[in-house]
């Protein structure tokens, strides 16, 4: 593996980074940075660097998820924002468990059937593209609320290395130059004006941010003000309004992110501490790990057609109850304690058979009494006290609605798309949703954001969280079974190849590489679709594990550009 940036002295300490090249035999033998005390993983290099950084500088995991997240709305404007919204879960080295909801809301000018015409079809494009599309951000709230709590260094000096990067440039990928190239067309359609990515971006050419500094410094100055009152909300607003959309100076004010209690289960001798509602993730995933852990998975093989069969009903079921109970619990009632028991889902699984796929049509959500009725960004942060973040953060699409307010110097999300617009139709993910998500003023909509934390024997073992929409919560656990069940390193957890199946449409996707044609024909034969060609990777996980020496290891997707860093 080729190591891109330098090693630099700081004291006595050196941090390292590490960017992983597509890995030739894909998993065995790769191995991610190791570290003794802290480490940053995330989307981009800089990113992870400023984390590191700050961790070195004697902060902890939330000052440097703080410095993180900033430093991912400048250098990874395809999902790192700050206009959009996220969840963060945190575990302390007490083992003290606590979640952050800092999801987008919906305007207070928003109505169930805004996305639908008069003869109630859906206007095809208006919940992904343009100003309609755009829920009330809660980034920069959110990391207000983290430093309120348990910030340890001045938020001045976390900001700073953002808003330095900023003003200095940053190098473009060859990854990004692709990315930018492909959404180009829609930055002018929906902004009727050139932007700042609306040009010929080469691999090796500085981008400057130097509008998106100036907004940074104001929040620099007047904290949560700076961004959700004044000029920057003034900006925010007469962009969205300009282009359609109902967003007023009263949402920006009133949003507030909210602590919440996350999903806790176990899985053997594990205790996953996952993403409650409005994340569908910590549920669903609960689900799943509870349809499997009557067998021997390292037994059935890893991705062998046992396993992926097995898998795929669990993930099947668990889907199809995701749609029907599934939403913003302050506007909704949710079965959670059911719907995670493990006595539910053995009753979901006895319609399973080794012989034949269940159908998807033949699976509708459970019956509970009283209950008849990618792009996104993620990062995962250790400290030295013992501390550990995972935070998933998200602008829905790639660049989120691409609406971009230009004297901000950011893009604004596309979340209203997550809603459920028309019970029943699917979403950009192909999710089909029903009356629990469907959108209410001020309500937030249902994400599969996944960011997730894994204890084994009381003690801290993994961090691990994906973007990539609705196959956020089979990558994050295909990782997590990767390591514990399947004896992978954290590197090769990540690398290895990936499937997807989320009850509706009934497919399993599977990555291009990784899965041979025997394999595919066997498991066509017993009923399952499968989609292979033309697939793109499923996820993009970034993670962190503690070895059995209790060193730190790091998996950074190859997939990406993202990037290990630490001390
Ligand atoms: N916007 C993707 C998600 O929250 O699931």
């Amino acid at each position: 593996m080729k190591k891109i940036c330098s090693l630099f002295l700081i004291g006595l300490l050196a941090i390292q980074c590490k960017n992983i090249q597509p890995p030739k035999s894909v998993v065995h033998k790769a191995q991610g940075l190791i570290t003794e005390n802290a480490m940053v993983v995330s989307a981009r290099v800089e990113a992870s660097e400023i984390g590191s950084q700050i961790l070195l500088k004697g902060g902890n995991a939330f000052d440097a998820m703080i410095a993180t997240e900033l430093a991912l709305a400048v250098a990874y404007p395809f999902a790192g924002n700050i206009g959009g919204g996220g969840f963060m879960v945190y575990r302390l080295a007490d083992g003290t468990t606590g979640a952050l909801d800092y999801r987008e809301k919906a305007p207070l000018a928003a109505s169930k059937n805004m996305f639908l015409d008069e003869i109630g079809d859906i206007i095809n494009g208006k919940s992904t593209l343009g100003g309609m599309a755009v829920g009330v951000p809660g980034t920069i709230d959110g990391l207000f609320k983290v430093h309120e709590k348990f910030g340890t260094l001045p938020f001045s000096s976390l900001i700073q290395p953002a808003i330095d990067l900023a003003n200095k440039g940053v190098v473009v990928t060859k990854k990004q130059a692709e990315r930018i190239a492909i959404y180009k067309e829609y930055f002018y359609k929906v902004n009727g004006t050139k932007i700042l990515l609306d040009s010929v971006w080469k691999e090796g050419d500085t981008i400057k941010y130097v509008q998106l500094a100036k907004t940074l410094q104001r929040i620099n100055e007047h904290g949560r003000d700076g961004f959700y009152k004044g000029e920057t909300a003034e900006m925010l607003v007469n962009t969205v309004q300009k282009l359609g959309g109902i967003i007023t100076l009263e949402d920006l004010e009133k949003y507030q992110a909210k602590w919440r209690k996350p999903v806790e289960f176990t899985y053997k001798d594990l205790k996953i501490i996952s993403m409650s509602p409005p994340s569908s993730g910590g549920i669903c995933m609960a689900q799943i790990f509870n349809a499997i852990e009557p067998f021997n998975l390292s037994e059935l093989g890893h991705n062998s057609e046992k396993t992926i069969q097995l898998l795929t009903e669990a993930e099947r079921r668990a889907y199809a109850d995701r749609s029907h109970y599934l939403g913003d619990p302050d506007f909704i009632k949710i079965p959670i304690e059911t719907l995670i028991s493990k006595s539910y889902v053995k009753k979901r699984m006895e319609s399973f058979s080794w012989d034949n796929a269940t159908l998807s049509s033949t699976i509708t959500h459970g019956k509970i009494a009283g209950f008849e009725s990618n792009e996104t960004t993620h990062y995962s942060i250790v400290d030295k006290f013992g501390n550990a973040i995972s935070a998933t953060t998200t602008l829905n699409g790639a660049y989120g609605s691409k609406v971009f307010v230009s004297e901000g110097g950011f893009f604004l999300n596309n979340e209203m798309d997550d809603f459920s617009s028309k019970p029943g139709t699917p979403n950009m993910f192909g999710l089909i949703g029903a009356e629990a998500n469907s959108i209410e003023p001020g309500k937030r909509m249902l994400s599969s954001m996944t960011p997730t934390i894994v204890e084994k024997n009381n003690k801290f073992y993994m961090s691990v969280g994906s973007p990539g929409g609705s196959t956020i919560i089979t990558s994050v656990l295909q990782t997590i079974l990767n390591v514990y069940e399947f004896d992978l390193g954290m590197q090769e957890a990540v690398n290895a190849p990936r499937f997807h199946h989320q009850w509706l449409p009934d497919v399993i996707t599977m990555e291009p590489i990784g899965f041979d044609s025997t394999l595919i024909k066997n498991l066509q034969q017993k009923g399952y679709i499968i989609k292979q060609e033309n697939t793109t990777i499923i996820g993009k996980v970034d993670a962190i594990l503690r070895l059995p020496n209790g060193k730190l290891e790091g998996g950074a997707d190859y997939r990406g550009d993202d990037t290990a860093a630490g001390f």
